[in-house]
């Protein structure tokens, strides 16, 4: 059990734009230097959605990966892999769903909100209404505790820790845990097992958190422990059972608001988006055409920035000397339109350049993303078939 397991999915349902490369990509690609980071393309969540136009997925999953390693996401730090590739997932979500309270589903907001919002679709399915589940099974099963994701995700992370701590209530006891847990403590060696029944005593008599977080570090660290102590001395520490499911935290990724064309929020479904590998001639002519403050009819029109989508991108793009020089500027017709937009379109393209370039590379030769896929796949399969065996034990199905 890692002390700090990183993962999160994306839904592969179109081409990545700038709104992606800040709001979420940018932070992978810092975590991935902080942590140990698993990324996966959600493609069966992107199904139960999508599931009446199954090429959208398809054309979307291998330049999705690119997007992801264009924007610098680095195979050699973090493993990435596709979800349908690691059939551990369904198996865990199948288990899972046995001790699933239909209610708990029901009450995820997402469940109706997007049942409202995407009312042109039937989202009255079975596949639909176990999405948090799904999620779940795809955290739980990598032990991860630290899931990266937006405000609108938050909810799927509280139910994912419900039902690992429902999971490791209702599997996690098993007969003579005491005797075996503390069999488990000599295993620490001498002078870990001391430390760890002082913290453990500090934390049962005194609720002493800290004493409970050194614990299960010290857990967490210690090395040549049979996988089935380690969750008997994680659930030992608070006096429960096995800890077989460990509850992971949401990793709130500041929300960032990146403007679109138009002034309003970047996304797909308003048509304002510049994705992350446009080429530089379509970027210029992008935010050339791009609407201004409607007052500017002539050159000579002096006008507000507050009403103009571009001075939004100046706020993402550019520091206080060109603020000053837009918001002055502009209000005294100092400066033109497209004048204004040069410095924000030589921004774009210099944030992009690198990525373009990335992007090549695996453009020029596809198998190299197949084997980074491969690679990833494997090795997040080995973990969940790891995760999968304890599961399997725990609810009475390793026959022999
Ligand atoms: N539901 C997530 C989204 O729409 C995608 C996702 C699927 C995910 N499984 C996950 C995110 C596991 C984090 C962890 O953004
Ligand atoms: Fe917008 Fe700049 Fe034109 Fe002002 S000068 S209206 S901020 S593009």
């Amino acid at each position: 059990m890692q002390p700090n397991r990183v993962l999160s999915g994306m839904r592969p349902t179109g081409a990545l734009h700038l709104g992606h490369y800040h709001g979420v990509l940018k932070n992978w690609v810092k975590l991935q230097h902080e942590y140990e980071c698993f990324f996966f393309v959600a493609d069966w969540h992107a199904l139960t959605t999508h599931y009446d136009e199954p090429g959208i997925i398809e054309r979307n999953v291998w330049d999705m990966v690119i997007d992801w390693l264009a924007a610098g996401v680095d195979p050699g730090q973090a493993t990435l892999f596709i979800q349908s590739r690691v059939p551990e997932h369904a198996e865990l979500h199948v288990l899972l769903s046995m001790v699933t309270p239909l209610s708990w589903l029901e009450r995820v907001p997402s469940y109706k909100d997007q049942q409202e919002k995407l009312a042109d679709k039937d989202l009255a399915t079975y596949g639909f209404l176990g999405y948090p589940l799904l999620q779940s099974a795809d955290i739980l099963i990598y032990r991860a505790n630290r899931v990266p994701v937006g405000e609108d995700q938050v909810p799927h992370i509280e139910f994912s820790r419900e039902i690992a701590r429902r999971f490791n209530h209702v599997f996690g006891k098993e007969a003579g845990f005491e005797g075996k847990a503390e069999s488990a403590i000599k295993k620490l060696g001498a002078k870990r097992a001391r430390l760890y029944r002082q913290l453990r005593t500090k934390y049962l008599e005194k609720g002493d958190t800290d004493a409970l977080a050194a614990a299960r570090a010290l857990v967490g660290e210690a090395q040549n422990i049979p996988l089935g102590d380690r969750e008997r001395l994680f659930g030992y520490i608070e006096g429960g059972g096995k800890v077989i499911l460990v509850e992971p935290e949401a990793l709130l990724t500041e929300a960032s608001r990146m403007p679109g064309l138009d002034g309003q929020k970047m996304s797909k479904s308003y048509s304002n988006t510049i994705s992350l590998r446009e080429t530089a001639d379509e970027v210029a002519k992008k935010i050339r055409i791009m609407p201004t403050d409607p007052a500017r009819v002539k050159r000579s029109d002096p006008g507000e920035p507050e009403k103009c989508p571009v001075w939004q991108l100046h706020l993402v793009y550019s520091d206080e000397n060109r603020k000053q020089w837009v918001q002055k500027g502009c209000r005294s017709a100092g400066i033109g339109c497209l004048e204004c937009k040069q410095p924000v379109i030589d921004a774009v393209l210099e944030e992009q350049e690198p990525m373009r370039e990335r992007a090549q590379q695996y453009l020029d030769d596809p198998a190299l993303v197949r084997s980074i896929i491969a690679d990833g796949c494997e090795k997040a399969r080995k973990l969940a078939q790891e995760t999968l065996r304890e599961v399997k034990q725990a609810m009475g199905l390793s026959y022999v």
